[in-house]
């Protein structure tokens, strides 16, 4: 477990989530996962996949310097809608490629689908943001390839 702080905000980003047409299982995977390392979840939110509202959620998460860490499900295939990683690209300032090239390098196998993701990673001000696919097998398997390596980073961001 981590000795410091792992203040974590989760942005579910689902149209069927926010219409309340599809219960949101991955959101609350995200928060059990990270709270067995330790982390706290500060923020839970779920918006539509509309630009403007992720990016406002992104924004004034790490603007306002509300959490260290933002993870994002949903978003990052291939539907028209599907917008999580060019806003993501939209608002940080760093990219960070290794992290969805070890979840891609360590997933695959597992699900060559995981190749569909487009997911991105970076940092915006001193929070690090990162992008996982929509179910939550995804986000168990991508979370799990890249969950012991996140409280380094985001140690050196504080
Ligand atoms: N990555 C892993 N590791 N495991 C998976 O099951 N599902 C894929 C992919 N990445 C998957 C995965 C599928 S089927 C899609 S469509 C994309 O993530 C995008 O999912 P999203 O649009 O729900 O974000």
């Amino acid at each position: 477990k981590a000795d410091f702080q792992i203040r974590t905000a989760v942005l579910t980003i689902s149209d069927k989530g926010a219409r309340g047409e599809r219960k949101d299982l991955s959101g609350p995977l995200i928060k059990e996962m990270m709270e067995e390392i330790g982390a706290e979840i500060v923020y839970e939110e779920i918006i539509a996949d509309e630009k403007l509202e992720i990016k406002k959620a992104l924004i004034e998460i790490s603007d306002q310097n509300k959490a260290d860490l933002i993870l994002t499900t949903g978003g990052t295939g291939f539907a028209k809608r599907d917008i999580t990683p060019e806003v993501t690209l939209e608002v940080i300032e760093k990219e960070v490629p290794g992290i969805p090239e070890k979840i891609r390098a360590e997933t695959i196998s597992i699900t060559p689908q995981a190749a569909l993701s487009r997911a991105r990673a970076g940092i915006r001000k001193k929070t690090l943001i990162i992008n996982f696919p929509g179910s939550p097998k995804a986000v168990r398997e991508c979370l799990e390839a890249v969950i012991e390596i996140i409280p380094h980073g985001v140690k050196i961001l504080k």
